[in-house]
């Protein structure tokens, strides 16, 4: 496939990644069965895509929502400082939440949405995230499904983004270091 100017090398190409939700999807439809309030929350916008595909392959009874939170900005650095900028429609309380993330870099996102989630009295609070750069990890947070580890590089693709483009690329490409001034 022609990659575009910006991208070096497809690192998981759309095929493995539908293998990997697949798999996802039939251990969360094991782990979750019987449950009677799962709600599945994607975290926007990088999880819009992977949320789509994962919750078309559950079995199991569940709602969908989404919240928002303050990002980057259009560049790799950032302050560790996370905020809620949309919150779920629905209430949390007493339901199984799984949050859904796209990537896992230092955290911050994660550790704070976690932590916001269990101030809310849920039932449980779970997270399914599809990549981790574990070289990257600052902030003491446990993922309870993950996807695939990768290296320290800037990916892009299947919902990830660099300064909000290449997130409809149907594979999950590296961006070249040139690109975002590495
Ligand atoms: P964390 O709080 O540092 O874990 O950052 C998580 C968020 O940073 C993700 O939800 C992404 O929006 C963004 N992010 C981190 N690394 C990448 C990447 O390689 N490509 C695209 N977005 C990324
Ligand atoms: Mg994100």
């Amino acid at each position: 496939m022609l990659l575009p100017d910006d991208v070096e090398l497809t690192l998981i190409d759309s095929t493995a990644i539908a293998a990997r939700v697949a798999e996802l999807a039939a251990t969360l439809n094991d782990d979750y069965e019987g449950s009677e309030n799962l709600i599945v929350v994607g975290v926007l916008k990088g999880s819009f895509i992977f949320a789509a595909d994962l919750t078309r392959l559950l079995t199991v009874p569940h709602q969908v929502d989404f919240v928002a939170l303050s990002s980057y900005g259009d560049s790799a650095e950032h302050s560790g400082l996370v905020r809620l900028i949309m919150d779920t429609r629905l209430p949390l309380t007493g339901r199984d939440v799984l949050i859904v993330e796209d990537i896992l870099d230092t955290g911050h996102t994660l550790d704070y949405l976690k932590r916001n989630f269990l101030s809310r009295g849920p039932k449980s609070v779970r997270s399914c995230v599809l990549l981790h750069k574990p070289s990257r990890q600052e902030a003491h947070v446990s993922i309870e499904y993950l996807g695939f580890e990768i290296p320290d590089v800037w990916v892009v693709g299947y919902g990830l983004d660099y300064a909000d483009r290449y997130r409809t690329l149907p594979y999950i490409g590296v961006l070249k270091p040139s690109a975002y001034g590495r």
